[in-house]
């Protein structure tokens, strides 16, 4: 519950979107809310050179996946990329968490367990790693294996779903990287740092 990014050699990086209400995915998986949401118009107004102690902006797609060397996701997430074409993953190493699993898919590892997929991570010299899926993300987030958190939240409300984040047993403090808006989505994209948690009495 003490990890921090001195005692791994990675860091943990999340980059999702997320409902205005904490969902990543409707309760059957359907994502189009998030990938192909109705038009509507987004209030937002254009930053300007005058506009005094504007924040950085958030982490954008473009720079944030090229940096990225692995990728850890959960069962779920991987069957959904199962079904994207092409592979969206070249390049990449890729992890799969699943207590499960049987694959012969040659383009992932396949990790049993939470302390195995740190395993995995560390003796493969990973440095940057996208950490996706739900309860992958909750799950990394509670051993205190997650470093920053970029979140795009989406202009509605879908009322039940798979859920971004869950229970946990301290508080996760955050610290506030960048954050900015796009006029023609009306996303929200936030990036945070997580303070690493410290040594208790
Ligand atoms: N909105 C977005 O940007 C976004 C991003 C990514 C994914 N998604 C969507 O979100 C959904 C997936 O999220 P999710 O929360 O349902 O699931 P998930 O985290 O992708 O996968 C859950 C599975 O991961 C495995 N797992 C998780 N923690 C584990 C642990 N500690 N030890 C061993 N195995 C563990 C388990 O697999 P086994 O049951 O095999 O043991 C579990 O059922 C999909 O519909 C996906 O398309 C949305």
């Amino acid at each position: 519950m003490t990890e921090t990014t001195t005692t791994r050699p990675w860091r943990g990086c999340v980059f999702i979107g997320v409902s205005l209400d904490g969902f990543i995915a409707r309760p059957d998986g359907e994502l189009s809310w998030l990938t192909d949401p109705p038009a509507r118009e987004h209030a937002i107004a254009a930053a300007s050179a005058d506009t005094p102690a504007a924040p950085a902006p958030a982490l954008e797609w473009e720079t944030f996946f090229p940096a990225i060397d692995t990728l850890l996701i959960g069962r779920s997430t991987y069957e959904t990329v199962l079904t994207f074409d092409p592979w969206p993953f070249d390049g990449k190493a890729v992890v799969v968490l699943s207590s499960g699993l049987v694959t012969d898919d040659e383009r992932v590892t396949v990790a049993r367990s939470l302390d195995e997929a740190r395993s995995i991570l560390t003796d493969r010299g990973a440095r940057r790693v996208y950490v996706d899926g739900g309860q992958t993300i909750q799950a990394f987030l509670a051993a205190g294996l997650i470093d920053e958190v970029t979140v795009s939240i989406a202009p509605v409300l879908i009322g039940q779903g798979r859920r971004l984040f869950g229970d946990l047993d301290r508080d996760v403090l955050l610290s506030l990287r960048g954050v900015h808006a796009t006029p023609d989505d009306g996303l929200v994209r936030v990036t945070y740092d997580v303070i690493p948690a410290t040594v208790g009495p």
